[in-house]
């Protein structure tokens, strides 16, 4: 027996011996694992019970167990001194505050919201209202409502996204001008800026979804020369001073007459030529085609309940991935939707 005495207590004093060079938490750990845990020195202490006379067992069990119960205290004591000192190294430490931070990552706004943005802040400036409008829409409204009725051929071009017979993703911003109509009479200055979506396959462009604004106004003596006045202005805010809008006739069921908008091309100023060879985003035309326009159909007007020979009205729709693709020299209309960091960080 009192060589078990002896064996524990040289074990506790080395134990003592290890914990006062003990200088972390994790040095503790491995301490308690070597001396206490189930392969450790006391466990094999332990198994030399079986070696005594059973009657001096239970005295054995009990001075082991009082060892242990020391060892653990001291353990835990230096623990508590080494959480303290910890604490005490961690408020004497001296903080520079006026060194700088990590920066921060801040995003950017998207191209096409972008250009959204700058012709809602032109078009607001001058007094229009911004609607927005539901991207699944009535047939009706999309199609006959705009003068397009069931077996016109302009349905054709627009295969569409049907969720119903009678309800479609709305193939273009159009249908919001009928919405505009009916909700208030005239006079009337609406742009709507929205999504749009049509059967295409995609491409370098075309996607199924894209983005559109309209543009509706209506009243007493309402004329082209307005909708002209308005889309220069509108091209000069988003490109500059120079440039200009022509228009080519073209046709549009909602619009009589109807015409394509160009605009001056950025690329090259409007002369068709970027060092000496011939622009690529104009093909060398000197313009570029924006959208189209028109003076609002009687039918149109009737059918919301205006009255063709009191007031007229001019309408126009624009593409701004265009208008983006344009003022990024961009190629590929996918890469709007890619979204990757690398290309919104260069559009920023
Ligand atoms: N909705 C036509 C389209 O998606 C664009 C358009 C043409 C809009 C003439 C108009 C307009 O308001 O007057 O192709």
């Amino acid at each position: 027996m009192t060589d078990l005495a002896s064996t524990l207590s040289a074990l506790e004093d080395r134990l003592t011996a290890e914990l006062a060079g003990v200088a972390g938490a994790g040095g503790l750990d491995e301490l308690r694992v070597r001396f206490l845990g189930r392969s450790g020195e006391v466990t094999a202490i332990r198994r030399g019970i079986g070696n005594l006379p059973p009657a001096d067992r239970p005295t054995a069990g009990k001075v082991i167990n009082a060892a242990v119960e020391r060892m653990e205290g001291a353990l835990t004591a230096a623990a508590g001194r080494l959480a303290g000192a910890a604490l005490e190294a961690q408020l004497s430490e001296t903080i520079d505050v006026t060194l700088p931070g990590p920066p921060a990552r801040i995003g950017s706004i998207h191209p096409i919201r972008r250009v959204m943005r700058d012709i809602g802040g032109y078009f607001t400036r001058l007094g229009f209202a911004v609607l927005q409008g539901p991207e699944i829409e009535t047939d009706a409204n999309n199609f006959d409502a705009l003068n397009i009725p069931p077996d016109h051929p302009a349905r054709e071009g627009l295969d569409s996204f049907y969720l119903r017979p009678d309800l479609v993703l709305r193939t273009h911003t159009s249908p919001m001008q009928v919405r505009a109509m009916r909700e208030s009479g005239p006079p009337i200055a609406v742009i709507v800026p929205g999504k749009a979506y049509r059967r295409d396959a995609v491409d370098a462009r075309h996607l199924y979804q894209f983005h559109q604004v309209e543009g509706l106004m209506v009243g007493h003596g309402i004329h082209f020369g307005h909708l002209k006045g308005v889309l220069t202005g509108m091209m000069r805010e988003l490109f500059g001073p120079h440039q200009d809008v022509r228009f080519r006739p073209s046709f549009f069921p909602f619009t009589e007459p109807s015409a394509e908008i160009d605009t001056t091309c950025p690329g090259c100023a409007g002369s068709g030529k970027r060092d000496d060879v011939q622009c690529r985003t104009c093909g060398g035309s000197g313009w570029i085609e924006i959208g189209g326009s028109g003076m609002v159909h009687p039918n149109v007007l009737r059918t919301v309940g205006y009255d063709p020979d009191v007031v007229a009205g001019w309408a126009f729709g624009v593409g701004p991935e265009r208008l983006a693709m344009v003022r990024y020299e961009m190629n590929d209309i996918r890469d709007f939707v890619e979204n990757t960091p690398s290309f919104l960080e260069q559009t920023s």
